[in-house]
């Protein structure tokens, strides 16, 4: 990692927006760049340092923008090339950057690239997807199968051929080993560098290369046809190095440019393995997304990812993002917040890049569709044993106004019935609310190095329902004790720790702070309780 010191994406706090649900200028029902436009200073109040915006390309929404029919446009239904412009230099203004969703793996099956590739097997666009003819029994050429589930193989009639699809059949991935692909996809990092453009979030960047030889993946036991295999030969091929190499060479040919790979069926050790010197900035290693509420599980996600990490590679951390149920759903009970607190207190004083998800900040649920209401279409695929991603997509609540001041008009998918209560404005009022408590997380984290740069440094948790750790660099030290039970408690700390010259920074549960109780830091049920020694 370069030794700056100060690096806008590995000191900040990076805010997700799925612009299709944020705020929607224009009354269709649909959120839009005018929306996000309108909406920065509520952005640069919360204080992030970044933006990214889940695909905001020409796409046909088989899978919301994950399936782009133009790489160097703006969807119509989002706005235009200078609406983005504009909000480019909005966000800039306010000291926020903005990193894009590029989803290079696939196309939609409606991009021209596709279209000519499959009009024949001469055209020159052919090679620019996998293809293969059907063997002698017309089965396809090898067992590889799609994450959306059924075959990863489409039969294309007219050309007595099969194309291959890791996601849905209208999303065919791109023949990444064919140069002009390649070229063609460089240039379209240069297209939005160019226009100013400060990050990419790289959709699924280590299945772009499948092994050429096409061989069958070997089995493993799991529920659904995809998990019973390995993914040996359909993702993670050595291929991806040199041109993650090449990818960081031209960020790095502008100042401070980021990019952070979506990783596929992703682990800590695998996700590390491209984060470093010469790869990716950075990537997503999910596990804080899939841990249950008990401060040991995250206690070894972190570590696993410390531990994974060379001293080049920095972390992230995520709880929430467009493709799982919020957290809030995860781990709230009924409205009560408490619980969000302490959650929003461990992703935010992490040695590591936080992420926060558009509503996450004032405790958003998932949204309950009936079958016919899905949208996602995997929904309908496997309803009602998975009820599709719809649930964490719904418009960001911003007040009781109709439609929670989203559009004026009914929202592609519906407002959480919650919204009369809770939303930005309501939380804005009340100075004990969620968002308040992210907003002062965010500003401890400016202020205090040791939050953001110091070791992380584990204490070991007694009793269990603790997760306390210090955060320390040479002239400060923090320490951050998470109660994540319902029950008031006692952490030990020892005589030397629980001695020295605490301060408090922050608590949900308390404005003071007495000092401890001999060894002891007495903690009330769900505390987040933040002390300092400078
Ligand atoms: C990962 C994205 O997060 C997800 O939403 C999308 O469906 C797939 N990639 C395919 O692009
Ligand atoms: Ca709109």
């Amino acid at each position: 990692m370069q030794e700056l010191s100060s690096l806008w994406w590995r000191d900040g706090v990076i805010y997700q927006i799925y612009p299709r649900s944020f705020a929607d200028s224009n009354h269709d029902g649909i959120g839009d760049l005018g929306g996000i436009i309108a909406h920065l200073d509520d952005l640069a109040a919360l204080g992030i340092d970044a933006i990214w915006l889940s695909p905001i390309n020409p796409s046909p929404d088989v899978d919301f923008g994950y399936d782009v029919t133009n790489y160097n446009e703006i969807d119509p239904k989002y706005g235009t090339l200078e609406d983005f412009d504009c909000l480019l230099q909005e966000a800039h203004s306010r000291g926020i950057r903005v990193i894009l969703d590029l989803v290079l793996n696939h196309t939609s099956e409606l991009h021209p690239w596709f279209q000519a590739a499959r009009s024949s097997r001469d055209n020159p666009y052919h090679d620019w997807y996998i293809w293969r003819s059907s063997g002698a029994h017309n089965r396809p050429p090898n067992n590889w199968q799609s994450v959306f589930g059924g075959g990863a193989w489409q039969y294309e009639s007219s050309l007595d051929q099969y194309y291959y699809h890791m996601f849905y059949k209208e999303q065919p991935d791109l023949n990444w080993h064919h140069p002009p692909v390649r070229q063609a996809m460089l240039d379209v990092f240069r297209f939005w560098l160019e226009r100013g453009v400060d990050g990419f979030r790289l959709d699924v960047f280590n299945v772009f290369f499948k092994s050429a030889h096409l061989q069958d993946n070997p089995p493993k036991l799991g529920l659904r046809a995809f998990d019973r295999q390995q993914h040996i030969y359909d993702i993670d091929q050595d291929e991806m190095l040199p041109l993650l190499k090449e990818i960081r060479s031209l960020l790095d040919s502008y100042p401070q440019r980021y990019a952070v790979g979506e990783t596929f069926l992703s682990n800590p050790t695998k996700a590390a393995r491209y984060c470093v010197g010469d790869l990716l900035p950075a990537t997503f290693n999910f596990q804080f997304l899939f841990c249950p509420w008990r401060p040991g599980k995250f206690l070894s996600a972190i570590q696993r990812w410390e531990h994974s990490l060379t001293p080049e590679g920095w972390p992230t951390y995520v709880l929430n993002n467009h493709d799982n149920p919020r957290s809030a759903t995860r781990y709230g009970r009924g409205e009560d917040d408490e619980r969000l607190k302490v959650a929003a207190a461990l992703l935010l004083t992490q040695r590591g890049t936080p992420y926060i998800y558009y509503g996450e900040e004032i405790g958003m649920r998932d949204i309950t569709l009936r079958r016919e209401q899905a949208m996602d279409p995997i929904a309908r695929r496997y309803w009602p044993f998975f009820k599709g991603r719809d649930g964490c997509r719904s418009p960001m609540q911003w007040s009781a106004a109709p439609n929670a001041g989203f559009s004026e008009t009914q929202p592609w998918l519906p407002v959480h019935p919650n919204y009369l209560k809770r939303n930005l404005a309501a939380q804005r009022q009340d100075p004990d609310s969620l968002y308040h408590f992210y907003a002062r997380l965010i500003q401890l984290r400016r202020e205090i190095p040791a939050l953001r740069l110091g070791m992380f440094l584990p204490l070991t948790y007694e009793p269990r329902a603790i997760l306390a750790y210090l955060r320390q660099t040479p002239e400060q030290t923090v320490l951050v004790a998470l109660n994540f039970g319902r029950r008031p408690l006692r952490l030990f700390l020892g005589s030397q720790l629980a001695a020295a010259p605490w301060r408090l920074l922050l608590s949900n549960a308390r404005e003071h702070f007495e000092g401890m109780d001999q060894d002891y830091l007495c903690m009330e049920p769900e505390e987040a309780c933040i002390l300092i020694q400078d």
